[in-house]
């Protein structure tokens, strides 16, 4: 949340994205004048451990608010939800900060029940 790059929208969110061996990749949300370049927190944190080799993660915890002040769920959006799905599995477990240092915690398959996946993009034979 620290490190967001949030002039517009004034909403700071930070992710941390636990690797299959305990390395944790954080990620902020990189905001743009053009609005439609911007990249989520939780997208951040995914292509930095893809861009180093690493595709299997434990959990991931967000949290964020408007002003940096946390004061309630900042759950993924739709295509971050779609971008978690395409590496970690329906049971993955998503931690969203609440405030006063608690999380709910949920599965990725409760945040994009109907998401795209391999099975249905990729033809059997190949
Ligand atoms: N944002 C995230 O970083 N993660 C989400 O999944 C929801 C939205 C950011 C994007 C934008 O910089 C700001 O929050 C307001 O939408």
């Amino acid at each position: 949340m620290r490190n967001a790059y949030a002039p517009y929208s004034r909403c700071f969110v930070g992710a941390a994205l636990e690797a299959a061996d305990g390395k944790v990749y954080t990620g902020c949300n990189v905001e743009n004048a053009a609005f439609t370049p911007t990249c989520c927190a939780e997208r951040t944190a995914v292509f930095k451990a893809v861009s180093e080799g690493v595709r299997e993660f434990r959990a991931i915890a967000v949290v964020g608010g408007r002003e940096g002040k946390v004061e309630g769920l900042f759950p993924p959006c739709g295509v971050c939800r779609q971008v978690l799905l395409e590496f970690c599995g329906r049971d993955f477990p998503v931690y969203l900060g609440e405030g006063g240092g608690k999380y709910r915690a949920v599965t990725l398959g409760e945040l994009i029940p109907f998401g795209f996946t391999a099975e249905e993009c990729m033809d059997p034979a190949d």
